[in-house]
């Protein structure tokens, strides 16, 4: 198929969901994809998020290669398989989590953390204690339960009614937030680095002191990892760097290098109100996706990977601080997640992006973001922050 005929067969048979720009993508080596006609863009989204050691890396396409050594090998959860419970010792070594369930992306592994945190709350004898308090420009996910806890007009007014029982306060907001707790709040969830909602990362007195509201009302604490954790702060956990330790944690997007997997992270205590048949999944934590992710929570749980991400954020916000454009409001984030707050809307930038060969993604109508690949070098985020500068001079 041409791209053309590519455009086209969207045109005609996809869901038109997603707002896509007219090339076609069809591979991709390091932080660079190219299109049908050859053209090679330098990727500063990797997969939203998801593509923490770029594309075809050789440990990567090692443990595809070896995972598909076995063939087509779906069992399903009724069984034993080795490389789940490998990768579930592996995130507990590498946490504050004594237990981990899978699931099959991040909405999901939020909605599993609501259920755990209700099922925790009734174990201890508190029937109405289901609510979760949650905050503005969150990002959860898109089912119900977790688009509940996404205060986005847009995305929410269409489908409602939504899951009852979430309550909102203002995002870095303590005092809000100690004013919309309640005894029937059974969980608070926060992303310590919001990502579609802006590029904004929590305060540190923010999470210490959700930690002691959530003790204090006998509540759990969520992090939502989802797109800040796995490294792309700079920390394996973003909450790491914070010093706080929550009860569950959501992860997912890189965590399989960019096959599909999340994962619920809790304490002992949460794991001991879960029984079996609670929850399940037919396709989660399945061998094949399993022993790729082993593989990357491997690699970029290495202290000196680790010490690289924070290094290259730094230089990429001194970097964007040195384009002194008058469009340019803010930079804000932590390690590889980082926010240009504009003047102007981010759609255009992004759009003129793909003609300089370069992806880039929105977070907010005027906000930039950056999620490289962590693997990406300084000389290619030098060339990224150069070619933003250009666009920005001619907007
Ligand atoms: C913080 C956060 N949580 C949850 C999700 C939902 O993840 P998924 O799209 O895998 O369901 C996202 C997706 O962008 C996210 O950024």
């Amino acid at each position: 198929m041409n791209t053309e005929e590519v455009i086209q067969n969207e045109k005609e048979y996809v869901l038109g969901v997603y707002g896509r720009p007219p090339f076609v993508l069809t591979e991709g080596k390091g932080c660079t994809v190219y299109d049908s006609t050859g053209k090679a863009y330098l990727d500063l989204v990797a997969g939203l998020a998801v593509n923490v050691l770029g594309y075809n890396d050789a440990e990567v396409n090692q443990a595809i290669a070896e995972a598909a050594a076995t063939g087509m090998f779906h069992v399903s959860n009724l069984y034993h398989t080795a490389p789940h419970t490998k990768l579930a010792k592996k995130l507990c070594e590498t946490s504050f989590a004594d237990k981990v369930h899978f699931s099959l992306c991040g909405a999901s592994a939020n909605e599993g953390a609501f259920k755990f945190a209700r099922r925790y709350a009734r174990e201890r004898g508190h029937d109405d204690k289901y609510e979760i308090l949650a905050f503005s420009d969150a990002f959860h996910g898109r089912l119900f339960g977790s688009l509940a806890a996404t205060p986005r007009e847009k995305y929410q007014q269409p489908f409602e009614p939504l899951m009852p029982g979430v309550r909102f306060a203002e995002f870095n907001d303590l005092a809000d937030a100690q004013n919309k707790m309640s005894d029937q709040v059974c969980a608070i969830i926060v992303e310590p680095v919001q990502g579609e909602g802006g590029i904004n990362p929590a305060t540190p007195e923010f999470l210490q002191g959700l930690r002691a509201l959530a003790d204090e009302y006998e509540a759990l604490l969520i992090f939502d990892e989802v797109q800040c954790g796995l490294g792309r702060s700079g920390d394996l956990w973003a909450h790491q760097g914070y010093g706080v330790v929550p009860d569950l944690l959501s992860a997912a997007k890189p965590l399989a290098g960019g096959l599909p997997i999340g994962a619920i992270l809790m304490k002992q205590k949460v794991a001991d109100t879960i029984h079996a048949g609670d929850h399940a999944s037919t396709f989660a934590g399945n061998p094949f996706t399993t022993h790729v992710a082993y593989t990357v929570v491997d690699r970029v749980s290495q202290p000196t990977f680790l010490a690289s991400v924070k290094e290259k954020g730094q230089y990429l916000m001194e970097l964007l601080d040195e384009l002194n454009s008058p469009h340019i409001l803010e930079v804000r984030g932590k390690g590889l997640i980082v926010g240009v707050e504009l003047d102007i809307e981010a759609a255009p930038i992004v759009e003129k992006g793909y003609a300089a060969g370069m992806l880039l993604v929105s977070a907010g109508d005027k906000i930039v973001r950056f999620v490289p690949p962590l693997t990406i070098s300084k000389e290619e985020l030098a060339l990224a922050v150069s070619k933003l500068g250009a666009i920005l001079q001619e907007a």
